[in-house]
């Protein structure tokens, strides 16, 4: 259990990777952790789109402003939303997808595979250019897109700079 504590704290944001291809058990793997989220009322409202080719990676990298480490990505998951699967009227599908898009990160962690959230959702234009790249119908969402691949640097990988805040926690009251 400790170990998996570890390997939470050093999750880092990795955007040199290898090129090297991720095998379909490791992406279905991370895909499990991912369908495993919480989700408001357990509505699980959220689609995966899977990008392994060379030619998409390349699409999304210019779809996407901050996208360009998806050109040595191994893959890429884009995490989407159909808000009708979500019977709430108020978006609690926002933290829906923000839940399944962490556990893609912290799965691929734990499977040696460096991974980098690219922001989607609330920016129009990169949710309208994403989507038209991936073919995503009207009324989906694309919320988010995770690159992953194997990190160049093992060191940047397993890097983990200390965040605790003393003065951020509050007991009992603000
Ligand atoms: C909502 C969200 C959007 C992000 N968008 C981008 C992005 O567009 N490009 C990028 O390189 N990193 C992006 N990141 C990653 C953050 O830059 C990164 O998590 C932060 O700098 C902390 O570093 P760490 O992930 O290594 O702990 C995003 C992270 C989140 C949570």
């Amino acid at each position: 259990m400790e170990l998996c504590l570890e390997l939470l704290y050093t999750r880092r944001s990795i955007r040199s990777f290898t090129g090297e291809k991720i095998p379909d058990e490791e992406i279905n793997k991370i895909l499990k952790a991912a369908f495993q989220a919480p989700s408001a009322g357990n509505e699980q409202p959220w689609h995966f789109i899977v990008v392994k080719s060379k030619e998409k990676l390349e699409e999304l990298s210019n779809a996407h402003p901050y996208g360009k480490m998806l050109l040595n990505a191994g893959a890429a998951i884009a995490v989407c939303c159909d808000p009708k699967l979500s019977k709430y009227p108020y978006p609690m599908w926002i933290q829906d997808c923000s839940a399944a898009t962490q556990n893609i990160l912290l799965a691929a962690r734990v499977l040696g595979i460096g991974s980098c959230w690219l922001g989607v959702f609330p920016i129009e234009s990169r949710m309208k250019s994403l989507a038209k790249v991936l073919g995503v119908p009207e009324g989906i969402i694309v919320f988010s897109l995770v690159a992953l691949g194997y990190p160049q640097s093992q060191d940047e990988f397993f890097e983990a700079p200390e965040r605790f805040k003393e003065d951020r926690i509050h007991y009992e009251k603000w």
